[in-house]
């Protein structure tokens, strides 16, 4: 008889719909459930107001954990670029004010850069995590790039079309999501957390 593979339910805390896309895409294969933030009801509050990456992850990934009582992933990401000392980091999601649009965002970076030579050399970073209400697992990716004057492409989101990773001369907003998930932060943070899961669960 064959033997029935029980599906893992991990709640990937959020409710960024470009974040779900790359990551199911990952998991696809894997005998894994993702459920997002979009997929439940009564949300909590989350006030991102750790100083680094992986401090917001962390906060994300507890405050949901306690709340639901599921394993929970998350991640916090952002780009930084190197004109502006690191910024906008770990406030890339608000960089031109609480609620701002992708569009706002960027225009704000493009004002903030306006006078500084290019290249403008810059990074998306992620720090991936893992929560099951005793342990943490974590890991972290990079993608290093310039950002250019003008947007292109319209795949998806946040800072990517104004994102042109090394090695290509096309935004991440001009690359499909395969593309994307080759080279991206996220992505490369993801497969090694991925992978951390799986090993842990089978030492149990
Ligand atoms: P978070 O939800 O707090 O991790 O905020 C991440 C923010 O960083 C997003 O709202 C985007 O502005 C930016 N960001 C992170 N990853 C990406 C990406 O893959 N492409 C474009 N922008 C990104």
């Amino acid at each position: 008889m064959q033997k029935k593979i029980e599906m893992r339910k991990i709640i990937f805390a959020t409710q960024n719909k470009g974040k779900i896309k790359e990551v199911s895409h990952l998991i696809f294969g894997r005998d894994i459930q993702l459920i997002s933030l979009l997929d439940i009801n009564d949300v909590p509050t989350i006030v991102e107001d750790g100083s680094t990456f992986e401090e917001n992850a962390k906060i994300k990934a507890k405050i949901i954990f306690d709340k639901y009582k599921i394993p929970t992933m998350s991640d916090d990401s952002g780009i930084s670029v190197d004109q502006l000392n690191g910024k906008p980091g770990v406030y890339s999601a608000r960089y031109a004010g609480e609620n701002a649009t992708d569009e706002e965002n960027n225009k704000k970076l493009l004002y903030d850069l306006k006078t500084l030579p290019e290249p403008h050399l810059a990074k998306f970073i992620c720090s991936a995590v893992y929560y099951n209400g005793k342990n943490f697992l974590t890991s972290s990716g990079e993608v290093k790039g310039k950002i250019i004057s003008t947007p292109r492409g319209t795949n998806g989101f946040g800072y990517d079309p104004l994102f042109i990773p090394d090695g290509y001369d096309v935004t991440s907003a001009e690359l499909n999501m395969n593309e994307k998930n080759e080279i991206s932060h996220r992505a490369k943070a993801f497969k090694k957390l991925i992978n951390l899961i799986i090993q842990q669960t089978e030492q149990l």
